[in-house]
């Protein structure tokens, strides 16, 4: 691995040197000095957000524009700030943001894959090296970390989160938010995270985007909320607000989001700007009754910036004369978007450092961290008569249109990534075999199937055959929904003609969500799952296909057999006729049946009632055996701390990593509660033969829930607790709260 990596790089030293100049409270107070001397035209100016290319140099030195988008040459970002610096009358700088959603030049898997890692440690380390890059190309806020609770894959953009845990989605996302931020907001390396979408965006109905959300308060609270209130505690300094409705209310009028939950209750004081236009998209959505009204909703509601629909630099001043909008919310919005400034320092250093952004080496950490990323993402989901690992030296067969497709492997959002420092996993494993090379296919939704005979030739030729499948970047990320998740084009058939050689097949999926892979599982022995694994991708699935590493990814998702059971989620609630597993499936149904029952349970005919793999599922090279749980105590007290280990060892023979979990089942509640929720988790690396006790602590307030009268508490009585490698496995003991 060493010649992919080279020294730490300049930036990366110098960030860590510089330290934290200025506190809040004087960041507010300046914020407060600045706020008085500013006319109402220039206040509203702050609060305009516009993407690079809308005649952004008189804007800005007009004093009419408070962020940019979308421009990340250093050389331009110093000309627009330099209008707002030198020539706006008050020379307030801008603030420059870019979506650096899964690194910015070095890519790192995206976030699903990343989330797969189940290292939060790993993934703050991602976010790090992705403000350093970033920042030193004046990138000073990101739209990251995306914290929607998504459980349809169909949904293109669960490439994008943490998948369908709010816990496992919320210390991702606190990773995220340390790694972007730094140790402080003004270091010149630091970020402002932007959590999003606030909120519910993940529940569009049936997956498709952008589309309506009916989310109870209650389901809104104990499970897609909790994510942003765990970031928005751990400091993020700015919120996004999303495109869908709840309840017939558009988030960017949804006033008791912004307000009364975001600032009442939790008492975060960042500053909250609007996805893309989704004030301007209030009046498609029969909110508002045009770009007047729906900028006098956005701003009442609670909103700060204005990304992109004008309404504000065009309305609010009229709006504010009319009283429609008191210039007190103007203040507050302008307040929250100038405290960010000061925080991040930018009225000290507004401009990019053309010298040293030119110098910034993206080998180095950067692309370590990139490869243990992608290392640790991969989930193993099969692996039949150990056809994993494929000895160093083997000649083997690389096929399929992801084995070298250096720009589709690192996935949606990677504008800035660079395809030509990425390496592909063809491009690596021919460091390791002999390599017989046959693509097959030159794309994912490639159909034409006539080089398959020459692929089955190779494929006789090869000790084992790899086949690398799944998704181009451009089939998941926004507006990107499917309603079939198959392999596209031929790639299950391309599968299914090297199967036909005899000789081991190994396929690789990359893809932005979990795909329905049941028929192509048939057809390998071995199935390693990748996701879009960014630019290390490569190097990082050659090692674990040589087993110089084992897998330690587990899914952050439940994979379905077939779209149609989307959504689902192993956190549901149950149904009063559980499913029991011996119903009776559509090919048992004699011809000519009388209207029966067949079970009266909730399940499908076709699908039956299980997923393909359930949340948390990842196998290794190596086996796991766990003991029993063992609690410190049975009995505990509402202010009291459960503390539960088990005994784990590594029963097979390689050295291997286990991400133990911890779930927990409230059994009884006033109102129904899920039959099983992720609490704790934690990798463990084992040689083989070797065991360790593993502990965890939980303070019981952690089990509290948004109960019947709509309190957050937690509810005395049974509970059961599981320690396992995934959600579906372990046996259950039992405690009780009192
Ligand atoms: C729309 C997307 O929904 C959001 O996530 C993104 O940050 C903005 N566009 C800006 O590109």
């Amino acid at each position: 691995m060493k010649k992919y990596f080279r020294n730490l790089t300049a930036a990366a030293v110098l960030a860590s040197l510089v330290s934290c100049s200025g506190t809040s409270d004087e960041a507010e107070r300046k914020a407060d000095e600045l706020l008085a001397r500013m006319t109402l035209r220039e206040k509203i100016g702050q609060m305009n957000q516009v993407s690079g290319g809308y005649g952004l140099m008189d804007m800005a030195a007009a004093g009419e524009v408070g962020s940019i988008l979308n421009c990340v040459d250093p050389v331009e970002i110093n000309a627009v700030q330099k209008a707002a610096v030198e020539e706006s009358r008050l020379g307030i700088p801008l603030i420059v943001s870019r979506d650096v959603i899964h690194g910015f030049r070095t890519i790192f898997p995206i976030p699903l894959g990343q989330a797969a890692t189940f290292d939060p440690e790993i993934v703050e380390r991602g976010a790090r090296v992705a403000a350093v890059e970033a920042c030193a190309s004046g990138v000073r806020w990101t739209f990251s970390p995306m914290l929607d609770v998504a459980r349809d894959p169909r949904w293109g953009r669960v490439a994008e989160g943490s998948g369908e845990d709010p816990y496992l989605t919320s210390l991702m996302g606190m990773a995220m938010v340390r790694g972007y931020q730094g140790d402080c907001l003004g270091e010149e390396s630091s970020m402002a995270a932007c959590i999003k979408h606030f909120a519910g965006y993940g529940a569009a109905e049936g997956g498709r985007d952008y589309n309506s959300t009916m989310i109870s308060e209650r389901s809104l609270r104990n499970t897609y909320l909790p994510p942003f209130k765990a970031c928005a505690d751990a400091g993020a300094a700015t919120l996004m607000t999303s495109f869908n409705e709840i309840d017939g209310v558009p988030s960017t009028g949804n006033r008791w989001l912004l307000k009364d939950i975001l600032r009442d209750e939790w008492g975060w004081d960042g500053m909250v700007v609007t996805d893309w236009n989704s004030a301007g998209e209030m009046i498609a959505h029969g909110f508002s009754r045009d770009l007047e009204h729906s900028a006098e909703q956005a701003v009442n509601a609670g909103v700060d910036m204005d990304m992109m629909s004008f309404g504000f630099i065009s309305h609010l001043e009229q709006l504010v004369k009319d009283g429609a909008v008191s210039e007190k919310e103007i203040d507050r919005a302008v307040r929250n978007i100038l405290v960010l400034k000061y925080r991040l320092g930018l009225f000290d250093n507004p401009y990019v450092d053309t010298e040293a952004s030119a110098k910034v080496d993206y080998a180095g950490e950067h692309l370590e961290a990139a490869y243990q990323c992608a290392l640790e993402s991969a989930v193993l989901l099969k692996n039949d008569d150990s056809a994993l690992p494929i000895k160093c030296g083997s000649r083997i067969l690389v096929t399929g249109p992801l084995a070298d497709a250096p720009y589709e492997q690192m996935g949606t959002w990677a504008f800035d990534g660079q395809k030509e420092h990425t390496v592909t996993p063809l491009a690596a494993l021919r460091q390791i075999y002999d390599v017989i090379w046959e693509p097959g296919l030159v794309y994912s939704r490639d159909k034409d199937k006539s080089s398959f005979s020459k692929v089955r030739a190779a494929a006789s030729k090869a000790d084992a055959a790899v086949v690398f499948v799944g998704e181009e970047a451009i089939l998941s990320g926004e507006a990107h929904s499917l309603s079939d998740l198959c392999l596209q084009g031929a790639q299950s058939e391309l599968i299914a003609e090297v199967a036909k050689s005899g000789k081991p097949v190994v396929a690789v999926v990359m893809a932005g969500r979990p795909l329905t892979i049941e028929r192509d599982l048939a057809n390998c022995d071995a199935m390693l799952y990748a996701f879009h694994p960014g630019t290390m991708g490569g190097p990082a699935i050659a090692d674990l296909i040589c087993g110089k590493v084992s897998p330690s990814g587990k899914l952050p998702m439940t994979m379905l057999r077939d779209a149609g059971q989307a959504p689902f989620y192993y956190n549901h609630n149950n149904t009063g006729r559980p499913c029991s597993g011996n119903e009776t499936l559509l090919h048992d149904i004699p011809v000519g049946a009388g209207q029966t029952s067949l079970g009266c349970t909730s399940y499908y005919l076709d699908t039956g009632y299980g997923p393909l793999f359930p949340f948390g599922y990842g196998l290794s090279y190596s086996s796991f055996s766990y003991g029993k749980p063992e609690l410190e105590s049975c009995v505990l007290e509402r202010d009291g701390i459960l503390r539960v280990s088990v005994l784990l060892e590594n029963t097979g023979n390689c050295a291997a990593t286990e991400v133990v979990q911890l779930y927990v089942q409230d059994c009884v509640g006033s109102v129904v509660r899920p039959v099983k929720e992720l609490k704790r988790f934690r990798r463990v690396a084992l040689a083989p033969g070797e065991s360790c006790t593993v502990g965890f602590e939980l303070p019981v307030s952690e089990l509290a829930f948004w109960n019947a009268d709509m309190k957050h508490v937690v509810e005395p009585g049974d509970f059961r607790l599981w320690l396992a490698g995934d959600s579906a496995s372990g046996e259950p003991v039992g405690f009780c709260v009192r």
